[in-house]
């Protein structure tokens, strides 16, 4: 099944004007050296870097996304972001419940799964993400706490094309703590089953799930070989061109 590698980062809370657009600069530099890669980019900044970012991607193919989203188009809601103003400034995808965002903001699946049809009707991408907390995964309950969030955090609506999923356990994001090759795999295979559960085989062999959680160009080459892995969600090695550039090159040849 040929589902195309996405390499995609969260920058998070990081970054002001200038670096960001240079930051920006350095990614799109390197991915146009590599002609027609094998694989997709995504570089998410906040939002404040959005029409920065977006002019320093300008003639690349270095796609751009946000890391949240509101339910709703406009309206009274202070301090939020619309989906359509997501894709106002340029954006195609957008990450929606991050378990930075579960667990500050109390977003639930059900919420999640109202901002991904949200993000659909706007023609955004959704990056859906899910993953067990370290008491989970030690009550031998990963599969189960997953299984729920996908069921419950991904719309009836979704497809291999608007939706995106990443797997990534909490216990890993930033501690630089990974899971074993053979435990991602198993999860993602997991994953995969349930969404062909949910929406059906076609969708579920084409749409790609990206693991998160300390990938670095350490390990990436090991995790991105994986047969369910098809692309990594990076947090801090996505800060560092050189970094997120070393990840893509265990997978994305010129
Ligand atoms: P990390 O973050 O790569 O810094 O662990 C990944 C993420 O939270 O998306």
């Amino acid at each position: 099944m040929s589902r195309k590698i996405l390499i995609a980062g969260n920058w998070k809370m990081n970054g002001l004007l200038a670096d960001g657009a240079a930051l920006a600069k350095e990614v799109a530099v390197e991915v146009k050296k590599l002609g027609k890669p094998e694989c997709e980019f995504l570089v998410c900044p906040p939002f404040t870097l959005l029409t920065t970012v977006k002019k320093a991607l300008r003639g690349s193919k270095v796609a751009l996304g946000a890391q949240d989203c509101h339910i709703a188009e406009k309206g009274a809601h202070t301090g939020d972001i619309s989906p359509l103003m997501l894709k106002d400034c340029g954006c195609s995808y957008v990450i929606l419940g991050h378990s930075e965002r579960r667990a500050d903001h109390h977003e639930s699946s059900a919420l999640v799964r109202q901002k991904a049809e949200a993000a659909y009707k706007a023609g955004l991408k959704a990056v859906i993400c899910i993953g067990e907390t370290e008491a989970e995964r030690d009550a031998g309950k990963t599969i189960e706490v997953c299984s729920a969030q996908i069921k419950e955090s991904v719309p009836d609506s979704a497809t291999a094309a608007n939706t995106v999923i990443a797997y990534e356990p909490v216990w890993a994001i930033g501690t630089g703590k990974t899971p074993t090759t053979d435990d991602v795999e198993e999860v993602h295979a997991a994953i995969r089953k349930v969404i062909a559960k949910k929406l059906g085989k076609g969708n579920a062999n084409k749409m790609r799930i990206l693991y998160g959680g300390s990938m670095k160009p350490a390990n990436a080459a090991g995790l991105l070989a994986l047969p369910n892995v098809d692309g990594g969600l990076i947090g801090g090695a996505s800060l560092k061109a050189s970094d997120f550039m070393a990840i893509a090159a265990s997978v994305c040849k010129k």
